[in-house]
């Protein structure tokens, strides 16, 4: 029997017989109630287990009135602790305020042009071609997937392109509430046969989605008081006018842009995880919305109206192709319970709480990084991960973790071994 062809207990046995797995590896690999091994399983193919990644709670979220705790699932220690830190200061000032476009998701029907007809000809007779079929084109989407319209979804538009030896359709499909990869691929297929019967002659090349996701997209914005932004030994606003300066120094240099963006997708990429969202998808519509004239999705300025004191002000502008319904949604049980804790938003208020983390994460970073720098606050979860590394277990973590602060700078994992060693000596 093919490997793919068994049961994940079978795999499992298999492996075992192997060596390749041992017997505390099978009892890691033991069923999970959070994504329990019969619903795994019809999930990928050779399945043999869960990895499961720590789940918390940002807090002091507050998003167009709305408070929430925003579910993150990350393995990286710092980045809850960083997003519940930045928003408390800005829910002082009255929180996060968003604007969500969904308008569609692009996808890409291509045709290889073996005509050597002049692109502009081409062009021509391509928009005759399409005005003569656009109701048959929407005919051929709606029924590709005969529910969409009924959930507010549906084909948007059609426009068609001749260039280096391509024929390209572009339709813009509206999802409804789901992210829409399947629903988009679906309609793009059955729309490319139809054109393909069109087109005798021209030879069908693809029909995909595109993860340009432009007019998928939401801006949040936070303003924050100097009061809220002053250190014990820096003012508030020498820390805003530092973060501005941060800020366009990202604007200015792409080494640093891959750092400040790294920042922001710290707390979006854990939101879109918790919520069974593609995190590859966001992704790449994230990044492929920059460029060397946009380096960053976030701009930071200080505004000052009237006589008041000046606000730090924050905008983050960016892409999110994600859904409030749809398949991992539905499937995995802890994106599930997600969704619960955040009280069932619809995919517009989604990503509104994703830009806001995001743009929550980025302060947090920029303030620390422009006052104590960014180790001071990162240390105590570093520390308590490496003595997790070191083998400490229960109250020895505590306890291993106060020891490894007496001298941050001396902590390594072959000291935290030492301290360990000696913790067991003198509990003896
Ligand atoms: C670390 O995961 C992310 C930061 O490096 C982001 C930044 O530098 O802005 C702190």
């Amino acid at each position: 029997m093919k490997f793919y062809e068994r049961d994940t207990e079978s795999r499992l046995r298999l492996l075992a017989a192997e060596g390749s797995l041992a017997t505390q590896d099978l009892e890691l690999l033991s069923d999970c109630a959070a994504l329990p091994r019969a619903v795994a399983e019809h999930l990928i193919e050779n399945q043999i287990g869960v990895f499961p990644v720590p789940l918390g709670l940002a807090e002091h979220m507050l998003v167009d009135g709305h408070a929430y705790r925003v579910p993150m699932a990350t393995e990286e220690p710092s980045v809850i602790a960083a997003v519940s830190n930045a928003a408390q200061r800005v829910a002082r000032s009255g929180g996060f305020h968003t604007q969500v476009l969904r308008e569609g998701i692009p996808a890409q029907i291509v045709f290889l042009d073996h005509s050597h007809t002049r692109e502009d000809v081409q062009a021509t007779q391509m928009q005759e071609f399409l005005a003569a079929r656009q109701d048959t084109i929407t005919c051929v989407a709606d029924d590709a997937h005969p529910t969409l319209r009924s959930h507010g979804g549906g084909l948007r538009s059609v426009t068609a392109q001749a260039h280096d030896g391509f024929l390209e359709f572009d339709l813009l499909i509206d999802p409804g509430e789901a992210m829409g990869a399947n629903i988009v691929n679906t309609i793009a297929q059955a729309v490319a046969r139809y054109l393909g019967s069109q087109l005798p002659g021209h030879e069908p090349l693809m029909a995909i989605l595109s993860n340009a996701t432009a007019q998928q997209r939401v801006r949040a914005s936070a303003e924050i008081t100097m009061q809220s932004l002053a250190t014990s030994d820096m003012s508030g606003e020498t820390v805003a006018r530092r973060i501005v300066e941060a800020a366009r120094f990202a604007q200015c240099s792409g080494l640093r842009a891959a750092t400040h963006n790294k920042g922001v997708m710290n707390g979006i990429n854990a939101v879109v995880l918790a919520t069974g969202n593609d995190t590859r998808n966001v992704g790449a519509a994230a990044y492929a919305d920059l460029d060397d004239s946009r380096r960053t999705w976030t701009t930071w300025t200080i505004r000052t109206e009237g006589r008041k004191p000046g606000l730090l002000r924050g905008t983050i502008d960016i892409p999110l192709p994600i859904g409030s319904v749809g398949a991992a949604i539905s499937t995995l049980p802890m994106a599930g319970l997600a969704m619960r804790l955040l009280g069932q938003p619809s995919a517009s208020q989604l990503m509104g709480i994703m830009a806001s983390v995001g743009l929550a994460s980025n302060l947090s970073a920029m303030r620390a990084l422009v006052t104590r720098g960014i180790q001071a606050g990162h240390m105590k979860l570093q520390l308590s991960s490496l003595a997790m590394m070191a083998g400490a277990q229960g109250r020895e973590l505590d306890d291993l973790t106060a020891a490894l602060r007496h001298n941050p700078a001396q902590a390594n994992l072959t000291e935290a071994r030492r301290l360990l060693t000696q913790l067991r000596a003198d509990g003896e």
